[in-house]
């Protein structure tokens, strides 16, 4: 699996020992607000970490894990799923809340968006947001995404957000 650079940030391959970083973030009931399946523990990430780290293999695409360069310290994820079992690729983001603002979630995402342009051929990606995460939807419009309709995933309504290979490359070249 490919590590990724950005100018602040390494994305590489989850390891378990993330796992005590990542249970601070997904056990924060305001970082979940607006995810459908709420917080989870430490054991609930655990019990999925084989899973995910397989997706790499399977998919040629997964999550991976945020690394601030300058600190060394993983401060979230980025990457992608197939969106709530259909055959459409969703980009998705996740920070500890001490990093929000700083433009880690759309500095990631473009460089996880040219990945999955470029290295693992795709032609479409996707994005979905409720629509009180605001958050969620500037950084969607920041990286070119455009927003296409009101949809239903995941149980939830939601915002969808589409860009295409070509539209991604006329923007970040
Ligand atoms: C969504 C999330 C990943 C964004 O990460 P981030 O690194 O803070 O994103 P960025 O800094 O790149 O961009 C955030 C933008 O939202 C804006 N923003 C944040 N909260 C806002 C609010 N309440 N109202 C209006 N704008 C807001 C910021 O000002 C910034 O926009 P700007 O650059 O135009 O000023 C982060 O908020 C997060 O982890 N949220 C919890 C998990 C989550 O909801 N994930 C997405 C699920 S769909």
């Amino acid at each position: 699996m490919q590590e990724l650079e950005t100018k602040r940030l390494w994305l590489r391959p989850f390891r378990y020992e993330d796992l005590d970083r990542l249970a601070e973030i997904f056990g924060d009931s305001e970082t979940m607000q607006y995810i459908s399946s709420g917080t989870k523990t430490r054991s609930q990430l655990e019990a999925g970490f084989p899973a995910k780290l397989e997706r790499f293999d399977r998919w040629g695409f997964g999550m991976w894990a945020m690394i601030e360069k300058e600190s060394q310290i993983l401060i979230g994820r980025c990457g992608f799923i197939y969106l709530d079992g259909t055959p459409e690729v969703e980009l998705g983001y996740t920070l500890n809340k001490a990093y929000w603002n700083r433009g880690f979630a759309t500095e990631a995402s473009i460089a996880c968006l040219r990945f999955g342009f470029e290295q693992a051929g795709l032609d479409r990606i996707v994005a979905i947001a409720q629509p009180e995460n605001i958050a969620s939807q500037r950084v969607m419009q920041k990286v070119g995404m455009t927003f296409e309709k009101n949809a239903h995933y995941y149980k939830t309504d939601v915002v969808y957000y589409a860009i295409s290979k070509n539209e991604f490359h006329a923007l970040h070249g």
